[in-house]
């Protein structure tokens, strides 16, 4: 059905032209984050505030831990049913809950998904143009890239708007969609356009990965997946059960491969 919009102006970029209703919400979703995250009062706290709180910044906002993100769920959702041990609890000594999938953050994972549809959408678009579908990836990526490095300043935790993964800050999501607008592209010509490499072993665990994600999370801290350390403080043990660990799950996900049993949705 995609042939009758060839001869217009916007061919070329008719993955996006033909999606503008999506690409307006999209838009406006993250206009909501933005305006959110650095508007909103939250009191005893600066505007706009991205930081863990407790000993953070020199301890000068004990229980600001996320700023309007960690605010928002605790009106929506109430501290009972917030997230009680986030990662930065031990490093920054907080004693506030926070949801690291909060209400706020899960605008931008939104957006993230987006980015997502829109690498299947230039796929199945230009399926028969594998050079149009590597350049529109990396026309991604720069770009992506490109706001990364304004976002961020170029540092690894500065900027306007840092990375942060408990925040899903937009930056987190920008850098993220670019490594992975790369990644996609050097694997679709690597395995699809060239045939050298048929992504083996991950795509065992791949074609099964809800059944290896359920899997690991039921059976996962039982040996011979986990035991009980005896030189915890050192890395070469956890490295080894790590490794032990994920080759036993590439394992059973190859003899499901083989038996052709996929667990799906
Ligand atoms: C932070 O919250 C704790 C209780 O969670 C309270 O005891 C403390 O006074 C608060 N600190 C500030 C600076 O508001």
């Amino acid at each position: 059905t995609y042939f009758i919009v060839f001869d217009t102006w916007w061919a070329s970029v008719r993955d996006i032209v033909l999606y503008w209703p999506e690409w307006i919400i999209v838009v406006i979703l993250e206009l909501l984050w933005l305006c959110l995250t650095f508007l909103l009062p939250v009191p005893g706290c600066p505007r706009g505030y991205l930081g863990p709180g407790g000993i953070g910044d020199d301890g000068k906002y004990p229980n600001c831990t996320g700023g309007a993100a960690g605010y928002i769920d605790k009106w929506l959702l109430g501290e009972d049913h917030m997230y009680h041990h986030p990662t930065c609890k031990e490093m920054y000594k907080t004693t506030q809950p926070f949801d690291p999938e909060g209400t706020l953050g899960t605008i931008n994972s939104i957006v993230l998904a987006f980015f997502g549809l829109q690498a299947g959408k230039i796929i199945l678009m230009y399926r028969q143009q594998p050079l149009s579908i590597l350049k529109r990836f990396l026309i991604w990526a720069v770009l992506l890239g490109f706001i990364s490095a304004i976002l961020t300043k170029c540092t690894q935790n500065e900027g306007f708007i840092p990375i942060n993964k408990n925040l899903w800050s937009l930056s987190f999501v920008t850098t993220l969609s670019c490594f992975s607008f790369v990644l996609l592209g050097i694997m679709f010509y690597v395995i699809d356009v060239k045939k050298w490499w048929g992504g083996q072993p991950f795509i065992f665990p791949g074609m099964n990965s809800i059944l290896i994600y359920v899997a690991s999370s039921l059976l996962g801290t039982y040996f011979p997946f986990r035991w009980e350390m005896k030189y915890a403080t050192s890395h070469a043990e956890p490295l080894f059960q790590h490794l032990l660990a994920t080759s036993l799950w590439v394992l059973i996900a190859y003899l499901f491969y083989k038996k052709k049993f996929f667990l799906k949705i």
